[in-house]
C-alpha cells in the first residue's frame, strides 16, 4: 500500500474518529500504558502532567497511563508507581486529565494491581506478604500467600473504588491490567492458578476474576463509563505463556468478559503481525474482536524493527524504526481485525509519532533508546 507519492505506506484510515459508548477518539493511534516510576509515593506531579500533554499534543488520540495502583496494601512494586487513590494523587492525576484534555486528547488510566509481580524492595510495605491465586509465581520475588475469600473481595473492590476515583477526577475511562502476568492475569494462566474453589479449574473459573473485577469496575463508575480490559498470552516472565491453547478457550475468556461489561479489549502482543492460532492470520485483536463482538486495540513493536523484550526498562533493548511493517498493520486495520492501534516505545521516543506518521514524515521517528528513558521522564532531544 502506498500513498502515491512516496513508497510509504497509506495511513489516512487511522485518522479517522473512533466512537465508544458516548466517547469519541479523535483518531485511532493509542499511546500505550508505560511505567514510569516518576511520581514519588505514588503522587503524579507537574513532570508527569508535561509528559502525558506532550504525547497528546503529539496527535495520539488517546493517553493510556502508565499502570497506576489501586487502593490495597499490596498493589504495586514500588512507591515510585502512581495511586489512584488518595487526595494528593487525585490531585496530580486532575491536572494530568486537564492539561491532556486541552491538547484534545482523551485519557484512560490503566488500573493495575501486580499480584506476585511485585518486589518488596522500596515499597510502602516491603513486611506485608504479597498476594496472588496461589503463591507460585515463575522467578518469585517476594513473600506471598494464596488470597482467601477475603482478599479477593477486598481487590475486587479496590479496582471498583480506583474506577470510581478515575471517573470523578475527570477520566475519559480506564484500562484495566488484565495482562502481562500480573495478577488478574495470574488467576487466568493455569500455571499460576492451580486453585481447586470457584476461582479455578476451568478456564471458565479461571476468568472469573476478572469478571468479578470488570463487574464492580461498571457498577462504582456506572455502565457507560468506558472500560478497556488489556489480555495478553505472554507473561513479563515467560513469553511463550498461553491463557488460550485454541480460539475456543479464548471465546470462554473474552465472551464472559465482555458480558461482564468490557468496551473494548486492548490485546497485548508483542508483535501484531503474527497469527495467535493456526489456520488463520489473525492476531489476538482479531480473534478477540470476532469472537467477543467487542471492538479491540492492537499493540507490538507497531513501526519498530523488534519486539519489547525485559520486563524492566533497564533490560530493555534499543530497537530501530522499521516503517515497513506499517503497510501490514493497514493491511489488517483496513479488513477490518481491530479499531485501534497502541504504541508503546515509538511513543516514548518520539512524543509526536502520531504527527510524524500522519504527515509521511517517516524519515524524522527516533528508534527507541531505553538508556534514554531509565533516569528521565523524557528522553533527551
Ligand atoms: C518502558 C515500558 C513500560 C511498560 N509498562 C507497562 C505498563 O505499565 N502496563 C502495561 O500494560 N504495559 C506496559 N508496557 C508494555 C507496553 O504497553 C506495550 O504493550 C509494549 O511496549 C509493546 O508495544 P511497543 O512494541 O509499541 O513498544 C511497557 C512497555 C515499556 C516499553
Amino acid at each position: 500500500m502506498s500513498n502515491g507519492q512516496t513508497n510509504t505506506p497509506a495511513v489516512e484510515p487511522l485518522f479517522q474518529p473512533f466512537d465508544l459508548n458516548d466517547l469519541t477518539l479523535s483518531n485511532r493511534i493509542a499511546m500505550s500504558p508505560m511505567t514510569r516510576q516518576f511520581s514519588p509515593h505514588g503522587v503524579p506531579g507537574a513532570d508527569v502532567a508535561a509528559y502525558y500533554a506532550r504525547r497528546a499534543r503529539g496527535g495520539a488520540g488517546l493517553i493510556v497511563t502508565e499502570g497506576s495502583a489501586v487502593p490495597h496494601d499490596v498493589a504495586h512494586y514500588t512507591n515510585r508507581i502512581p495511586h489512584v487513590y488518595g487526595e494528593a494523587a487525585m490531585a496530580g492525576w486532575r491536572e494530568v486529565v486537564r492539561q491532556v484534555h486541552d491538547a484534545g486528547a482523551k485519557i484512560f488510566v490503566q488500573l493495575w494491581h501486580t499480584g506476585l509481580g511485585r518486589y518488596t524492595k522500596e515499597t510502602d510495605n516491603p513486611d506485608v506478604p504479597s498476594v496472588g491465586p496461589t503463591t507460585w509465581f515463575p522467578d518469585h520475588p517476594t513473600p506471598s500467600r494464596a488470597m482467601d475469600e477475603r482478599d479477593i473481595a477486598d481487590v475486587i473492590a479496590a479496582f471498583g473504588a480506583a474506577a470510581a476515583n478515575a471517573k470523578a477526577a475527570g477520566f475519559d475511562g480506564v484500562n484495566v491490567h488484565g495482562a502481562h502476568g500480573y495478577l488478574l492475569d495470574a488467576f487466568l494462566w493455569d500455571k499460576t492458578n492451580t486453585r481447586d474453589d470457584a476461582w479455578g479449574g476451568t478456564v471458565a473459573a479461571r476468568t472469573r476474576f476478572a469478571v468479578e473485577v470488570v463487574r464492580e469496575v461498571k457498577r462504582r463508575a456506572g455502565k457507560d463509563f468506558p472500560v478497556m480490559l488489556r489480555i495478553s498470552q505472554w507473561k513479563a516472565l515467560d513469553y511463550t505463556a498461553r491463557i488460550a491453547e485454541t480460539p475456543q478457550e479464548l471465546e470462554v475468556i473474552v465472551t464472559a468478559l465482555a458480558d461482564a461489561g468490557v468496551d473494548i479489549f486492548d490485546c497485548s502482543t508483542r508483535r501484531f503481525w503474527l497469527p495467535e492460532f493456526e489456520g488463520s492470520d489473525l492476531n489476538l485483536a482479531g480473534w478477540t474482536k470476532k469472537l467477543s463482538g467487542r471492538p479491540t486495540m492492537t499493540v507490538g513493536s507497531v513501526g519498530l524493527e523488534g519486539p519489547l523484550e525485559g520486563r524492566r526498562v533497564d533490560f530493555h533493548k534499543a530497537m530501530p524504526v522499521a516503517v515497513e511493517n506499517l503497510a501490514r498493520l493497514m493491511e489488517m486495520f483496513g479488513r477490518g481485525d481491530f479499531d485501534l492501534v497502541a504504541v508503546g516505545r515509538g511513543i516514548l521516543a518520539n512524543p509526536d509519532w502520531a504527527n510524524l506518521v500522519r504527515a509521511g514524515r517517516f524519515s524524522e521517528l527516533r528508534g527507541y533508546d531505553p538508556e534514554a528513558s531509565r533516569t528521565r521522564l523524557e528522553p533527551a532531544a
